[in-house]
């Protein structure tokens, strides 16, 4: 059963339905194995696939960018679109690690690709950044403030992480997907958005240094403050949680049951996360999309990637219903669902 459109009686146009008409994605050339890391920190190829499920993941050159990757995923969305750049309305950048405090890191997308019509802004929502993006793109294109918005999760996370910290550098990679999304005239494509947080678990997943609260200083930096601060086991507990309970939300409000979803691309944190949400849901593993396995977590930029991949692959059909599900620091999270 479709969700029917949500209808404003104060607006004086109808609301519009909005479908994602491209996508892209980027992964640097090299590979960090666990084998490499091992030789790096006390850990091993088997406790990492064990607890986590990752194998592999990619690692940015030192002079690629966050802007860089980003670019490089816009651009393949924007050929799939098959849209000149200056059609771009709005740039959203979903990430943890924009390439400076300010400007944004979307100006800088920007300036890469040729937008120049483009309004540009980052989203700080962490992993659940890509799924909040789309939601504000939702509603700029609903409400005809823009036609065509351009979202995009990309992080350079291996810029922020401890690599002496066998408990936090294991997890993460670095890469960029993107999505281009424009009004169209039938029910299709996003058909049900759902976005939460809760700021009292702000401190089991942070970077304490770099803002205004905790300047870099000599002294911070050697205090490894300005790299990603991890409490696991909470940040696991939690994260099943909120996953679940977004994935009800958006079901209920798209007026879907689990059963209608072909595909589900979830947060690409950990396996076994990935496993609880499927066992609660009673859905069958293979209905999920995982890549974390080839890239382990990129936060922001996860579902991006999977969610190209999922398209160009023919993993998601015309007329497939997906489901995609995101948590991350802050606490945040969210789900989307879209009919393909
Ligand atoms: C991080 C995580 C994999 C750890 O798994 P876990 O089963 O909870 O493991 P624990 O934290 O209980 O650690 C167990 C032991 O393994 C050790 N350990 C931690 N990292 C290790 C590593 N890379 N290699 C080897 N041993 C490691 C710990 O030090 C601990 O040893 P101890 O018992 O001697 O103290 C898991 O908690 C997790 O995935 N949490 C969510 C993280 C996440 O998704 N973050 C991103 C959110 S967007």
């Amino acid at each position: 059963m479709k969700r029917p459109l949500r209808s404003s009686p104060r607006s004086a146009k109808p609301l519009r339905t909005v479908s994602i008409i491209g996508t892209g994605s980027y992964l640097p050339k090299k590979i960090l194995t666990n084998a490499d890391l091992s030789r790096m920190v006390h850990t091993s190829d088997d406790w990492i696939i064990t607890r986590t499920g990752i194998k592999e993941r990619r690692i940015a050159a030192k002079d690629e960018n966050t802007s860089d990757m980003a670019a490089e995923a816009a651009l393949k969305a924007i050929e799939q679109a098959k849209i000149s750049p200056k059609d771009i309305n709005l740039i959203l950048v979903a990430t943890a690690t924009p390439d400076m405090l300010f400007p944004a890191t979307a100006c800088f997308v920007q300036k890469k690709i040729g937008a120049i019509n483009a309004a540009c802004l980052d989203i700080s929502a962490a992993c659940a950044g890509f799924l909040f993006g789309l939601e504000i793109a939702q509603q700029f294109i609903t409400s005809h403030t823009h036609d065509t918005v351009l979202v995009i999760g990309a992080e350079k996370l291996t810029s922020i992480t401890n690599w002496t910290d066998r408990n936090t550098c294991v997890l993460f990679g670095d890469g960029a997907g993107a999505a281009i999304l424009r009004h169209r005239g039938s029910a299709h494509g996003v058909i049900s958005t759902h976005i939460g947080s809760d700021g009292r678990y702000s401190d089991i997943l942070f970077m304490p240094g770099g803002g205004s609260r905790c300047p870099i200083t000599r002294d911070n930096v050697d205090l490894n403050l300005a790299t990603i601060h991890m409490t696991g086991k909470e940040v696991y507990k939690q994260a099943v949680t909120a996953m679940l309970n977004a994935a009800k939300k958006a079901l209920e409000q798209a007026g879907l049951s689990i059963e209608d979803i072909a595909c589900v691309i979830p947060h690409q944190a950990n396996v076994r996360i990935i496993e609880a949400i499927a066992d609660r849901l009673r859905i069958p593993l293979d209905r999920f999309y995982v890549n974390l396995d080839r890239y382990g977590n990129t936060s922001a930029a996860a579902v991006a990637i999977a969610l190209d991949e999922a398209n160009r692959s023919g993993r998601i059909k015309p007329g497939d219903y997906i489901l995609m599900v995101v948590f991350g620091g802050g606490l945040t999270w969210a789900s989307t669902i879209i009919e393909w």
